[in-house]
């Protein structure tokens, strides 16, 4: 079967690779030449992401059948919408359903409306005077996120980011300004305590195959510090479960999943494709952070190559709509990702750097490697301003995973690039179960 994708990402890097690996022939569009995607697919278009009519006619040139969408942006552009219309099945969500990702707002709202477990106390605002009101009146420290995409990069957090009400209200007006994430809205959120996961399913929109937790690293520096980024790695244990989440976590989560999907078939937007779900598990059980309407990145990668099913049937399954009859199967083992970025990353990066990658040491490592937004230049690798690349052990244990990343790490030289090593460390998960047990009281 012939497949497009779109997106030039280590998560699309690992589409890919599942995609190849159960017999698709894959034509891939993205925005940067990922030398990983060029070596894999049957053809490549150097084209925007969001260049939804380039991308659709090229597809229908190729006489592809089926679509898989990477990234968020051409999602909330209609682009399944698009190729739907061209006779291309899409195991993506249309526009409407990925309203879910990309406006905060409605999510927010969807779950209010129907009551949804694992919602959050918030407000929108769309004027400074009303924030001041309602700020002078509220206790206790709050979450301020712009309504649309900001490619996890627009959030601050009170206590963090935000030292005081007077930074709070200096940060919405900025936002409202500046139309921070497409439009001149603020949600002002209740602040949750405790760990974050991700749960990511395969969905319908009714039927749900989930997959094994992960957890992601946001902050830019080690001891999770820093600006939030869209991921600096991530780990996965050979249960499914992570340290601080026990089965009745697990299920309570994905039980906030069915109830969502169930919400978007009454609103007449029913979903389809991976969903994917960012928790905040709190003292009273698993809140949602946020949902994203695709693979998560880095989650993908420490998850696709635990898929012992075939990656092409699920899809067909999710595009046509149907997956009660599917199952997927994961290998159990551990998982550490770990990304390499431009250094300035989460500031103002400096792109432009060589990397020299020893392939062969990576797999002898025991690791993959994943190419994210690098641009090959005869035959060159240099770095751009996103996340360069991602390595990920895999093993029986977190210990031998966590080692495998790093001999992978010391595969890769270059200038002015930056990682964090305490990832999938016992220390920092020892730091995250000791959090939990604080937040507990106990
Ligand atoms: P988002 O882009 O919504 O995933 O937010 C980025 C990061 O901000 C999350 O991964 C959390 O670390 C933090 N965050 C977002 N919302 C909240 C909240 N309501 N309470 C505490 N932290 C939050
Ligand atoms: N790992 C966060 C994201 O994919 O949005």
């Amino acid at each position: 079967m012939k497949v497009l994708t779109v997106g030039g990402g280590a998560r699309e890097h690992a589409i890919v690779s599942s995609l190849v690996k159960s017999g698709a022939k894959v034509y891939s569009s993205m925005s940067n030449k990922n030398p990983g995607i060029v070596g894999l697919a049957e053809e490549h278009l150097l084209c925007s992401d969001t260049d939804i009519p380039k991308v659709s006619q090229w597809a229908e040139e190729k006489g592809v059948e089926m679509a898989v969408i990477g990234p968020e942006a051409p999602l909330g552009k209609g682009i399944v919408d698009e190729l739907e219309s061209r006779g291309i099945i899409c195991a993506s969500p249309f526009k409407k359903a990925a309203q879910l990702e990309i406006s905060k707002e409605f999510m927010r709202e969807l779950m209010k409306r129907y009551e949804l477990p694992g919602r959050v106390d918030f407000e929108v605002f769309d004027d400074m005077v009303a924030i001041e009101d309602f700020l002078s009146h509220y206790e206790g420290e709050l979450v301020v996120k712009p309504v649309g995409l900001t490619g996890g990069k627009g959030v601050k957090v009170m206590g963090e980011h935000l030292l005081s009400k007077r930074d709070v209200i200096d940060y919405c007006r900025k936002v409202l300004k500046n139309e921070i994430g497409g439009e001149s809205k603020v949600i002002l959120e209740e602040k949750l305590e405790g760990e974050e996961f991700t749960l990511q399913v395969f969905t319908d929109g009714i039927n749900v195959i989930p997959t094994p937790l992960v957890q992601d690293h946001k902050r830019l520096y080690e001891g999770d510090e820093g600006p939030n980024t869209g991921g600096m790695g991530s780990y996965s244990m050979e249960d499914g479960l992570l340290p601080f989440v026990d089965e009745d976590a697990y299920e309570q989560a994905l039980a906030i999943i069915k109830a969502t999907l169930l919400a978007m078939e009454k609103e007449g937007r029913k979903y389809k494709g991976v969903l994917y779900g960012q928790f905040m598990l709190t003292a009273k059980g698993p809140k949602i952070i946020e949902f994203n309407c695709r693979w998560g990145d880095p989650e993908a990668m420490n998850i696709l190559p635990l898929l012992k099913s075939d990656y092409l049937s699920l899809c067909e399954g999710m595009a046509k709509g149907d997956i009660s009859e599917i199952e997927a199967e994961f290998e159990k083992k551990c998982s550490v990702c770990k990304y390499i970025v431009p250094e300035g990353y989460g500031f103002e990066s400096v792109p432009g750097n060589k990397l020299s990658v020893d392939e062969k040491g990576i797999e002898e490592a025991g690791a993959r490697l994943f190419y994210a937004s690098v641009d090959e230049k005869d035959g060159d690798i240099y770095t751009t301003t996103s996340r360069s690349l991602a390595v990920v052990g895999f093993a029986e244990t977190m210990e031998d995973a966590e080692s495998s990343s790093e001999r992978a790490l010391s595969c890769i030289q270059g200038k002015g690039i930056h990682m964090r090593h305490d990832i999938g460390k016992p220390a920092s998960i020892q730091r995250k179960l000791d959090n939990m047990k604080n937040i507990r009281g106990e």
